[in-house]
């Protein structure tokens, strides 16, 4: 048997119980507690300074509301899904404690503005944990690239040796991916940080509420312009979540890798014993699942994402109770997103490289022919002449089981008469990469120049948060 709600007036008879339990959202928005108390708080002192409260009515609200912060902060208070959501069960324990006062708060509000208040309020500290989350993965990547910028290994092209690079370009390309998502999350908070409350239901007040004023004490840039689009927009919920699944398809590539060179094949990384697990059966195993698991949980978060564009997909204006449905997915996917930062964060700070491993496979797939063809350029060769000549020199290494650098001067010579003496620095993994050395290029001193770079950058971003 159902419970009298809040809203009952015009009804006659109580909720069935199976729709309590389909509609509640309790079980999950409870969470929303803090960010909910405080926009409370904001509501009733505005009302308070418009003179549509008393002063004891504001003052009896802010500290009952103060006071069931710290019961449900302290496991005191018990929830209740016959009260459906957070809003309601904060409003009706208030009304417990303070009386009549509690029952005045709701003056010029819905929880239709309220509950979209409380979610940009929460989504706007995601944004800011996710930042920082992102900012101590690059650092450890940075760390990293700066004690192997100088340490050669096969740059990749189908997963085919291309060209030498050294180990810390890599990182730094890793690093690259998640400044963006760092700024990609920056540039979401300004579209988020908009204050919804004061469209009530959907239409505005009749009261003379100061919409500026709330959105100032919640630290919100201004508030939102149109009371129809401010309680049904999601897209502050969306466009974040399609943010955190370019963060996951950014981790799952790095840990795809890592996978990869933690094989017996590569050998080029080994993760740790405290981050691999090993097997059941084969007793030899040591495997790489948290990278794993970082790669498979991309899957929920792009899912989440799917499921946020959906929700709105064909809603008309304005709140539609569909809109409750943005929760799980962003709560899932926030602390998916913030769990598999710290872990690739901690994995990345403790794994060791093999560089000898990697210095080895360099060694090997032909990797300096392009530096063999722009030798016989700056000779005067034209480039595709050169081209062709350097692919007849692989063809004989091929044949007779020789990488180029092994190949007499002689040899070297009956491919073209350009080439001297000259040409085995330019065939070496050292003399590779130290020639590339432009900005974003791969030679060890271009990449401390790199590394020197991103530090600014990235103490910029503390700066500028004043972290
Ligand atoms: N729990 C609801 C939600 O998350 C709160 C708003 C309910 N509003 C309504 N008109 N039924 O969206």
């Amino acid at each position: 048997m159902g419970q009298k709600k809040l809203w009952g007036g015009r009804f006659t008879k109580t909720t069935s119980r199976t729709v309590e339990t389909f509609t509640e959202s309790v079980s999950f928005d409870a969470r929303l507690y803090r960010v909910d108390i405080r926009a409370s708080k904001a509501h009733a002192r505005m009302l308070g300074a418009q003179h549509i409260l008393s002063h004891e009515d504001v003052e009896a609200i802010c500290g009952g509301l103060d006071g069931i912060e710290s019961d449900i902060e302290n496991g005191k208070f018990s929830w209740s899904d016959a009260l459906e959501d957070v809003h309601m069960n904060i409003e009706a324990r208030l009304t417990e404690r303070i009386g009549d006062a509690g029952k005045r708060l709701h003056t010029a509000r819905s929880r239709n503005d309220q509950v979209v208040t409380d979610m940009r309020l929460f989504v706007r500290e995601a944004l800011d944990q996710l930042a920082k989350c992102l900012q101590n993965l690059q650092d450890v990547l940075i760390a990293r690239a700066d004690q192997h910028a100088a340490d050669i290994m096969p740059g990749f092209t189908h997963l085919q040796v291309a060209q030498p690079v050294v180990l810390g370009h890599y990182l730094l390309a890793w690093a690259a991916m998640l400044q963006r998502d760092e700024r990609r999350f920056e540039d979401a908070r300004v579209r988020v940080n908009i204050c919804p409350l004061g469209s009530a239901a959907l239409a505005g007040t009749s009261f003379a509420i100061d919409r500026q004023m709330t959105s100032d004490l919640l630290g919100f840039d201004r508030p939102c312009d149109n009371s129809l689009d401010a309680v049904s927009d999601r897209d502050f919920v969306i466009e974040p979540m399609a943010d955190l699944s370019l963060v996951m398809i950014h981790l799952s590539r790095m840990a795809e890798e890592l996978v990869l060179w933690s094989t017996e094949q590569y050998r080029f990384v080994d993760l740790g014993d405290t981050f691999c697990t090993g097997s059941s059966i084969m007793p030899q195993k040591k495997n790489p699942d948290v990278a794993e698991l970082i790669r498979g949980k991309t899957a929920r978060v792009c899912g989440h994402q799917m499921a946020m564009l959906m929700l709105m997909k064909g809603q008309p204006l304005a709140y539609n109770r569909d809109n409750q449905e943005d929760k799980e997915p962003f709560f899932d996917a926030y602390e998916t997103v913030v769990t598999s930062l710290k872990v690739m964060t901690e994995m990345l700070a403790q794994a060791s490289f093999h560089v000898e491993n990697m210095r080895l496979a360099a060694a090997q797939g032909y990797s300096t022919a392009t530096d063999l063809a722009e030798y016989l350029v700056r000779k005067g060769v034209p480039f595709r002449d050169a081209h062709t000549v350097v692919g007849q020199a692989v063809r004989y290494g091929v044949e007779n089981n020789k990488q180029l650098y092994e190949l007499s001067l002689e040899t070297l010579q009956s491919f073209s008469a350009h080439i001297g003496e000259d040409v085995f620095g330019v065939l070496s993994l050292e003399g590779s990469v130290n020639a590339r050395k432009h900005v974003g290029g791969t030679a060890p001193s271009q990449v401390r120049l790199a590394i020197a770079r991103a530090r600014v950058a990235l103490q910029q971003t503390l700066d500028s948060k004043g972290a």
